[in-house]
């Protein structure tokens, strides 16, 4: 009988030569009582068990010590175990945790910061949620019950959430795969390639591609033959496109600047909403506040989440005033969003990100870090290309720099082997042959040295081991 995912696992487990006595009894533990579908075992093979964390760094149950490039997928922006996150965390709690969906002063001044602080100079409303996928859901709803038409262009490599009203809209089969039957499989969703330019589904070059990425849609619209729109007949059933400014899941992988000013301009043209999943690639990272602004493009309805919580669950959408003009009382509840002990960390960590010039920082400490992956990626052979902003960096590894084939098993053994020498970094990319860096956006010129001494070593012997030098 074919064995169970767990099994192979516990398996896997039982025959690692690196795994530490309290980490593998953990991970035992994890397989015995846990379901096996969390990410863990995606990254690498020996999964560690992460007990505390200060700063950039995070120790596991048996004291190992890691610079953490992984940051609860881009959560703990400000870094471990801020003092002044912790204080305000206390005092909020004892004078009031969550008083059910109506709004508190806390609530209020975040509101009224996130309207400040995102882009768009028009009256804008925010509704408030606890996951990146449930306001990804409302933003969904929104645009739909707005335009009252029903279809939303997403892209392939995007990843908006896996409950049952997100998953539709991410690309990523091997998260489909586990549902049966197929996911709650919306009908009115189509997906186009994203400009992954590195290997442009189109097989164009940059420079010369005109944009082929939104030409194709342009012309979708544009034609009698969709079921999104028919100009002849006057129909328009598109509500909205959702896009990540910088595609984060399938690799950090960073398209064209004009391809956002392209889709606001496809957006104008065919009178559809422009909605931004800025959960991952926003609160700074990639050295600006929303990775948008590097493209000056705004969007109708704006997605944010992670960072801006600092650790705790809290998410957004930030939307033009009148796409919510037709909400009633009581259209989106939801227990916990807004509550305001989450309110109060988040309006502390903004604040830090303004004492701390935290952006500002993380922009210098970007100019240092393209120095240093650039003469990292001349000297291996094995790096095919990467993009890199801020702390926004993805690289992906190769075999052969002409024919592109990707290095599945070497990606794999890049990303163990860095466990090994305390470095926590994602394995991911369309083809399994990407790692991203999220590190905090407190990170300094010393610790890239840090990390890109631990990655130039790796790196060698992995070459070595593939004969790639
Ligand atoms: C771009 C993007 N959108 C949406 C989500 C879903 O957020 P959550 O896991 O908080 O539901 C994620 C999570 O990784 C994300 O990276």
């Amino acid at each position: 009988m074919q064995k169970k995912p767990y099994e192979l696992l516990r398996e896997s487990v039982d025959n690692c030569t690196t795994v530490t006595p309290k980490n593998k009894e953990a991970l035992y533990d994890f397989l015995e009582h846990e379901h096996p579908g969390c990410c863990l075992f995606t990254k690498w093979d020996n999964p560690p068990i992460i007990e505390r964390g200060k700063g950039s760094r995070i120790w596991d149950v048996d004291g190992k010590e890691y610079i953490d490039c992984i940051t609860g997928m881009s959560s703990m922006n400000i870094g471990h175990g801020d003092e002044r996150v912790a204080d305000v965390m206390s005092e909020q709690y004892k004078k009031l945790s969550h008083w059910f969906d109506f709004p508190t002063p806390e609530r209020l001044k975040l509101v009224n910061k996130l309207i400040e602080i995102t882009p768009g100079k028009f009256e804008k409303k925010v509704l408030l949620g606890l996951s990146g996928a449930d306001s990804i859901d409302q933003a969904i709803r929104a645009a739909r019950y707005h335009t009252k038409r029903p279809f939303i262009i997403s892209f392939y490599g995007g990843y908006h959430g896996a409950n049952m009203g997100t998953l539709a809209l991410t690309g990523k089969g091997g998260m489909h795969r586990w549902h049966n039957p197929v996911p709650a499989h919306d009908t009115c969703i189509h997906h186009f390639p994203y400009p992954y330019c590195y290997r442009c589904t189109y097989g164009k070059e940059y420079g010369t591609c005109e944009m082929q990425c939104v030409k194709a849609i342009d012309m979708l619209l544009s034609s009698c033959e969709t079921a999104m729109a028919n100009p002849l007949s006057n129909v328009n059933n598109l509500a909205a496109v959702i896009v990540e400014p910088y595609q984060s899941s399938s690799g950090y992988i960073m398209p064209p600047k004009e391809f956002l000013v392209e889709l606001r301009k496809l957006a104008d043209k065919h009178g559809f909403l422009l909605i931004f999943d800025e959960i991952q690639t926003g609160m700074g990272r990639t050295g600006k506040m929303w990775a948008c602004e590097h493209s000056e493009v705004v969007p109708d309805i704006m997605v944010l989440g992670k960072a801006l919580g600092g650790g705790v669950p809290m998410s957004a959408l930030v939307a033009r005033s009148e796409i919510f003009d037709d909400f009633a009382p009581g259209a989106a509840s939801n227990t916990y969003a807004g509550y305001a002990l989450g309110c109060a960390v988040a309006n502390k960590v903004l604040e830090i990100y303004e004492i701390d010039r935290l952006v500002e920082n993380c922009a210098k400490t970007g100019e240092y870090l393209a120095k240093v992956v650039k003469e990292y990626s001349e000297k291996h052979p094995i790096v095919g290309t990467y993009s890199q902003q801020g702390v926004y960096l993805g690289i992906e590894y190769v075999m052969d720099r002409e024919t592109k084939e990707p290095a599945v098993a070497a990606t794999h053994d890049i990303c163990n082997l860095m466990r090994e020498s305390g470095l926590l970094a994602q394995l991911n990319g369309y083809y399994g042959n990407r790692i991203s860096f999220l590190p905090p956006i407190t990170l300094t010129p010393l610790e890239v040295d840090e990390i890109f001494a631990i990655m130039d070593k790796v790196t060698s012997e992995v070459e070595k081991k593939y004969n790639l030098v």
